[in-house]
């Protein structure tokens, strides 16, 4: 690796003003629920996706009262379909900490905002940089890409202490004065980049701002960039899932389990295997199942092979835990998205 270039700051800063993202809907305010709203959603949802869902919670939650004040039930509906449903509960406890623990007002440190339920260090780092002009540094996937590629950083990030240097690089870089107005651009800048120049492959270097000073580009090998070795461990997982219709078309759902895949979410009964979801049916009903196409789900870290089995069932009839819900239910709960879809094939 060479030393660190000089002038980095200025060219990020630069290009950002006229070829940067500048009318994203959470940009042009400072405000930190709005900031913070956006960059959770943002974690590991593209843009484009989140659009919708950013002016609709805006909309219903229009301030992190508003947010605290809300039933988890309705954050999860909000959210429904957006995926990685931790972050929603986590967005719920973090306005509540907010309005209990400081006053109703998000801190205005990258290190007191770490603090809160949902948000990492570079999370943190965004808000407090776009919010409050503070001098901290992101490192999100992107900007790791971006960041080895200006360095020529080939150690292994899959290590913590690798990670820790890169962390000290990025800081090292960040703008020096002026930092009301550069910080929220270099942040910005860093982050556009990423997203629309540095891509995984084939980086446009050729119209790349930086590209005078980075090392892999010299050394013609932008690809080789970021180095992180150790992979995923992906595991699979069968469940048999019971979409239980009474007359009136009417479907049991129950209430996921905390911790779990869909925790907090409104879900058909799941069930390990086909025979143990048979048994939870009266004996009349056993007959007359109906198995739909299964299905693979992916989560981040599990394949979910997910076999639907249809019954039609007395509305008298009661699984314990759960309720029935018509169709004009649906909208308002909190599904997810693999069931929502299902339900709505009928
Ligand atoms: N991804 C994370 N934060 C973002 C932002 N502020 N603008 C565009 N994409 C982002
Ligand atoms: Fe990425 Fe190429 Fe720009 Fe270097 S010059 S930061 S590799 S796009």
């Amino acid at each position: 690796m060479k030393g660190l270039p000089a002038g980095f700051a200025g060219r990020v800063v630069r290009w950002q003003r006229t070829h940067g993202r500048n009318s994203l809907p959470w940009q042009n305010t400072r405000d930190p629920y709005r900031v913070w709203l956006s960059e959770i959603m943002l974690q590991q949802t593209q843009v484009a996706a989140v659009l919708g869902y950013y002016d609709r919670f805006l909309a219903r939650c229009p301030d992190v009262q508003a947010l605290a004040a809300a039933s988890l039930d309705d954050v999860l509906a909000l959210w429904s379909g957006l995926g990685y449903y931790s972050r929603a509960r986590n967005l719920h406890a973090c306005a509540q900490q907010v309005v209990q623990v400081h006053g109703g007002s998000f801190p205005r440190t990258a290190a007191v905002l770490q603090t809160l339920p949902g948000i990492g260090r570079s999370t943190a780092a965004a808000i407090s940089s776009f919010c409050f002009g503070e001098r901290a540094a992101i490192l999100d996937g992107n900007v790791k890409r971006v960041l080895t590629r200006v360095l020529a950083f080939g150690d292994d990030l899959s290590s913590g202490a690798n990670e820790r240097v890169l962390w000290d690089h990025a800081r090292a870089l960040l703008p020096a004065r002026e930092l009301q107005e550069n910080m929220p651009r270099y942040t910005q800048g860093l982050m556009d980049i990423g997203a629309t120049v540095c891509l995984p492959r084939n980086p446009s270097c050729l119209i790349c701002p930086v590209q005078p000073q980075c090392a892999a580009a010299a050394e013609g090998r932008p690809e080789a960039y970021p180095v992180k070795t150790r992979k995923l461990k992906r595991s699979a997982e069968s469940l048999w899932l019971l979409h239980a219709q009474d007359g009136d078309g009417s479907v049991w759902l129950q209430k996921r389990p905390t911790p779990g895949v869909w925790a907090g979410l409104y879900c058909l009964p799941v069930f390990g295997s086909r025979d143990a979801l048979e048994e939870a049916l009266p004996g009349s009903s056993r007959g007359e199942l109906r198995d739909v196409e299964p299905f693979v789900h992916v989560l981040t870290h599990k394949d979910l092979h997910l076999h639907p089995v249809r019954a039609v069932l007395p509305t008298g009839w009661n699984a314990g835990e759960g309720a029935w819900f018509g169709a004009g239910d649906w909208a308002r709960l909190g599904l997810p998205a693999p069931v929502r879809r299902l339900l709505e094939r009928v």
